[in-house]
């Protein structure tokens, strides 16, 4: 099985994670890490926080000389922010009291109920760890599960299909080359005109002190039939898909392939036609189902939407109520970005790898990767020949 745990606040001294699971002798490189850290800073709409912090992941356990041994593997993120931080968010109670309490919940964030779940009269202790800080932590942890996929010939990717109602038009040809066309857009589009009219779109909510969400995509290419199973509905790989991707900070809503419009249609319209030739085995002309059947992926590109909420921070305050007064007022704002739905699209990306990485080890585990690649060899083999 492999698993992670995540810790860290949004101005404390670094972020670490530690994925455990990972079969020994993987290739993992904190450059092939970073790209992705890289990638999560960029898109049109981020906010000031972006210009301090240059993430880079360190690879601290569990990798010796390029290789995994076995063991959990530990990663660090630091906040660069932190020299600014270190006595507001400082462990040692000699510096308590240096910040003054935040009473003032922002609509649309975790401030208010974590207050009240967590019985803390100041909602800093709550918005640090709810915040989307979190998924550079994330996508370095997606990082490990990405080398791994590698190996067997998986690759994820992710771009934006919508931001503030202006929709990308269909997106046609191979996963790696729509990719690449998006990486050159200023929010992660491979429609060059679409991604155009979503810059408009976000300066003209930046400059009414809006903020602006959207959609975007995740596919993953590669996988042999049979991932997750139908035979407990826990183990399903859409609902474990749809659980990861609604994990992500902001995210409110999960289509799988053709996903909500397969409600409006009739199934003549809805479901993919099999066929079969020697040379191609079995196979489908289309992939309305989005490369899951079952609970189970079966061989076609998995294509997973996510909606994602305008953040909630706007420029434009929105009300509230102050807990100590009970008086209402009206939000200040230090810095937020007016859109990050091209940096969600990396997080959903890392956050697919890991799901798929999981439902692997779950079938072809094994200690090694030479032990695993021969348990995935040996299957792809037997499913070739069905
Ligand atoms: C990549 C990314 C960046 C985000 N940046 C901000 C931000 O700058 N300001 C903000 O208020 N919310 C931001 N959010 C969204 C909030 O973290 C999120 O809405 C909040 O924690 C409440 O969680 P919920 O929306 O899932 O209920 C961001 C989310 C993501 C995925």
């Amino acid at each position: 099985m492999i698993r992670y745990l995540t810790s860290g606040e949004s101005h404390g001294p670094a972020l670490m994670g530690i994925v455990e699971g990972l079969p020994a002798g993987l290739k993992l490189a904190e450059s092939e890490i970073n790209r992705d850290l890289a990638r999560r800073q960029t898109g049109y709409g981020r906010g000031g926080r972006m210009a301090i912090e240059k993430d880079t992941v360190r690879i601290l356990s569990g990798v010796r000389w390029g290789l995994t041994m076995g063991g959990p593997v530990g990663l660090m993120v630091e906040n660069r922010d932190w020299a600014n931080w270190s006595e507001k968010m400082s462990a040692d109670p000699v510096h308590a009291g240096k910040a003054a309490p935040v009473t003032r919940p922002r609509p649309g964030h975790a401030d208010l109920t974590g207050m009240i779940k967590y019985g803390h009269d100041d909602a800093r202790n709550i918005l640090e760890r709810s915040s989307a800080r979190e998924t550079a932590m994330r996508v370095a942890v997606g990082g490990t599960a990405k080398a791994l996929l590698k190996v067997f010939g998986i690759g994820v990717h992710g771009w934006v299909r919508e931001i503030g109602g202006v929709s990308s038009g269909d997106i046609k040809g191979a996963a790696p080359s729509v990719s690449r066309k998006a990486e050159n857009s200023l929010v992660r589009c491979p429609d060059s005109s679409a991604s155009a009219m979503m810059v408009e779109r976000i300066e003209n909510a930046k400059k009414a002190g809006d903020s602006l969400g959207g959609v975007f995509e995740v596919v993953v290419t590669g996988c042999p039939p049979g991932l997750g199973s139908f035979v407990q509905r826990d183990r399903t790989l859409d609902g474990l898909l749809a659980g990861a991707m609604m994990s992500i900070q902001a995210m409110k809503g999960v289509e799988i392939g053709m996903g909500f419009e397969a409600a409006r249609r009739p199934g003549s319209l809805v479901h993919d036609e099999i066929f079969y030739s020697a040379k191609k085995g079995y196979y489908r002309k289309s992939n309305n189902a989005g490369g899951i059947e079952g609970g189970m992926s079966n061989g076609s590109d998995i294509v997973v939407r996510v909606a994602m909420k305008p953040i909630p921070t706007l420029y434009k305050p929105l009300r509230s109520v102050d807990i100590v007064t009970k008086k209402p007022f009206k939000a200040s704002v230090e810095r937020s970005d007016a859109c990050a739905v091209p940096a969600a699209a990396v997080v959903g990306e890392a956050v697919a790898a890991f799901v798929i990485a999981q439902v692997m080890a779950e079938k072809f585990g094994g200690d090694s990767i030479l032990e695993m690649k021969r348990n995935f060899d040996g299957y792809v083999e037997q499913a070739g020949r069905f």
